[in-house]
């Protein structure tokens, strides 16, 4: 039965450039998850888009001396170039800028105050009287109540993650000038979180059974230690204005409207194919699944302020029927991925960034890397000289050299034909039945989001081609008894085809390129553009994938004999360890 997916993923601040924890985090994880429910027919929508709002877009517009729009524009048009050449297909990456988004979130507002789960209330704020304008809590840094951390910003503490208020930090300071705040009253709209208290830990206990253990007993004590309401409106002037009159001032506040993006980026999605009603399916559908992928930082907005926000809604743009919102069916949240020991820093530029690297690497060697070293379940570390290790010895040792030899040893002794295997000995009827049992095997691990394990598993079983080489006659036998090497190279040959489809989820530029070498004419995947949408006042670019000319699909080989193929080039290129002091002094750190 054909399942709806929806693949949400976490909306990066356009306020730099991509870098490998995001890759780890979030988008990898998801577009291999969603490559892999389109080999098998699903239904998927993945959309995201750059978060261009709140205070880290300021922050830094500020820092550079430009406006907050002219910053995300540039970051945003980085993300959708970096995006498709490393390939995450997302079916829409939009931003939060548009009038779409823009609208929508103003309807989720209205809709939320309407059903009185907005309340106002005078808050008192940290003023800057050097600024004249209060500050908005990342604007401020001091020590942390809960851990004593002395560097906690005024809404988290990187410490100990906790979600703080910036009156609450000891010593505060504002990051502009170090200047001391003072405390001034002001209006703002709180959400009522404490609402939906009963709901959420219900809406938990039936999820409880697929969800990862730290998401789900982060929630589970975010929750059972007392939820307060939350300030959704800020004194700023960069965002999304407060649909109410008298509040011309103040602007909806970033986290509020930007988990709202996976639903208006579905709207826009549909709007832009001219099915304007194709969304409800994912969002209205009872049936349909929403996986929502982010890092271990976003977790309070993706379990309990977002699930709220749908709660509080209930239904919106559904007459007659006014069916319930669906909420996220699963929030598969990674931990983070350090580089060398040590933890990204973006004010210290230090970071391995995607545009730079891409430049050197090939993407799928960097797939590779970052999906055999995903922080799935705990921190983990990006390595030079593992991935230098995991390259050669794993990608290029097992797979990539795998298939190069047996195609080209076919390839000049059959004329670039498939040969006729004969009848299949009991060693090749082995080798197959554990290929093709690995479809399921790989795909429920995938469906469950053990991306790393699903990997290995693929790897174990072209590690069994390699056994099965060593065993069985081939180019020893070649002169004397052709037909027991065509068996064996057949053989070989159709695992081969079965892997590129194995691995295309995780590595889907070189199985394309060997799916072409093997003779298909029709690609496994659809096609990532980028393009622009001008129908609105804001014209804004985006990146898309059209599944239209994507023939692939999740099963074994049926490979027939005779079929043309071409003369093979290498998938993977071998580093050499020089690479690894290289990469490491780029990074200002000594050689191994
Ligand atoms: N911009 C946030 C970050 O980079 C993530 C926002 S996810 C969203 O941490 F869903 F809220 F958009
Ligand atoms: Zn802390």
């Amino acid at each position: 039965m054909t399942e709806t997916i929806h693949v949400s993923v976490a909306w990066p601040y356009a306020n730099g450039d991509m870098h490998v924890g995001h890759l780890a985090g979030a988008y990898l994880p998801a577009d291999i998850f969603a490559r892999y429910h389109r080999l098998k027919g699903n239904r998927v929508l993945m959309v995201s888009g750059s978060d261009s709002h709140g205070t880290p877009i300021t922050i830094e517009a500020d820092k550079r001396g430009i406006t907050p729009r002219e910053l995300f524009e540039h970051y945003h048009h980085r993300f959708l170039e970096t995006q498709k050449q490393i390939g995450i297909s997302y079916d829409l990456f939009t931003h939060t800028d548009t009038e779409n988004h823009h609208r929508i979130a103003q309807d989720f507002f209205l809709r939320l105050h309407e059903n009185e789960y907005l309340y106002q209330e005078i808050q008192k704020q940290l003023y800057s009287e050097e600024d004249g304008r209060f500050l908005p809590d990342r604007y401020v840094e001091g020590t942390c109540p809960i851990c004593g951390y002395d560097e906690a910003r005024g809404d988290q503490c990187d410490n100990c993650g906790n979600l703080l208020d910036a009156l609450e930090l000891f010593n505060p300071r504002s990051k502009t000038d170090n200047s001391r705040p003072v405390v001034r009253e002001t209006e703002h709209f709180f959400m009522d979180l404490p609402a939906f208290t009963d709901q959420l830990l219900e809406y938990l206990a039936q999820h409880a059974d697929h969800w990862r253990p730290n998401v789900i007993n982060f929630a589970r004590n975010f929750i059972e230690g007392g939820l307060k309401g939350r300030a959704v409106t800020r004194d700023v002037s960069w965002g999304i204005p407060v649909p109410l009159d008298g509040w011309e001032t103040k602007r909806i506040y970033v986290w509020f409207e930007a988990v709202m993006g996976y639903f208006t980026a579905s709207v826009e999605w549909a709007h832009n194919n001219e099915q304007p009603e194709a969304w409800k399916d994912w969002w209205y559908n009872p049936k349909a699944k929403i996986y929502n992928f982010i890092g271990k930082d976003n977790i309070p907005f993706h379990t309990v302020f977002w699930q709220s926000e749908l709660l509080g809604v209930g239904s919106i743009y559904d007459e007659p029927q006014n069916r319930p919102l669906n909420l996220p069916y699963d929030v598969p949240s990674n931990e983070f991925m350090n580089i060398e020991g040590a933890q990204f820093s973006k004010s210290r530029d230090w970071a391995i960034w995607l545009p730079d690297i891409l430049e050197r690497y090939d993407p799928d060697a960097i797939r590779f890397y970052i999906t055999a070293a995903m922080p799935e379940s705990r921190d983990s570390d990006f390595s030079w000289s593992d991935f230098v290790r995991r390259n050669n010895g794993e990608l290029v040792a097992a797979w990539g050299n795998l298939a190069n030899r047996v195609l080209s040893f076919t390839y000049k002794h059959w004329e670039g034909r498939v040969p006729d295997p004969g009848e299949l000995r009991e060693i090749d009827q082995d080798l197959l039945k554990q290929i093709d049992a690995g479809f399921d095997r790989i795909g429920s691990l995938i469906e469950e989001v053990k991306i790393r394990a699903a990997l290995q598993e693929t790897l174990a079983l072209a590690r069994e081609v390699n056994g099965y080489l060593d065993r069985a006659p081939w180019f020893g036998v070649i002169e004397e008894d052709r037909q027991a090497a065509a068996t064996t190279v057949y053989t070989a040959l159709r695992a081969i085809d079965s892997l590129k489809i194995l691995f295309a989820p995780f590595l889907p530029f070189s199985s394309e390129q060997l799916h072409e070498s093997l003779g298909y004419t029709e690609p496994i995947f659809g096609e990532q553009k980028i393009v622009t949408y001008e129908e609105s006042e804001r014209p804004h670019e985006a990146l898309i994938y059209d599944a239209s000319s994507a023939t692939g699909l999740w099963a074994p080989s049926d490979l027939e004999p005779g079929r043309r193929f071409k003369k093979p080039k290498p998938m993977y290129r071998k580093l050499d360890d020089s690479v690894i002091d290289e990469e490491r002094e780029r990074l200002g750190l000594p050689s191994e």
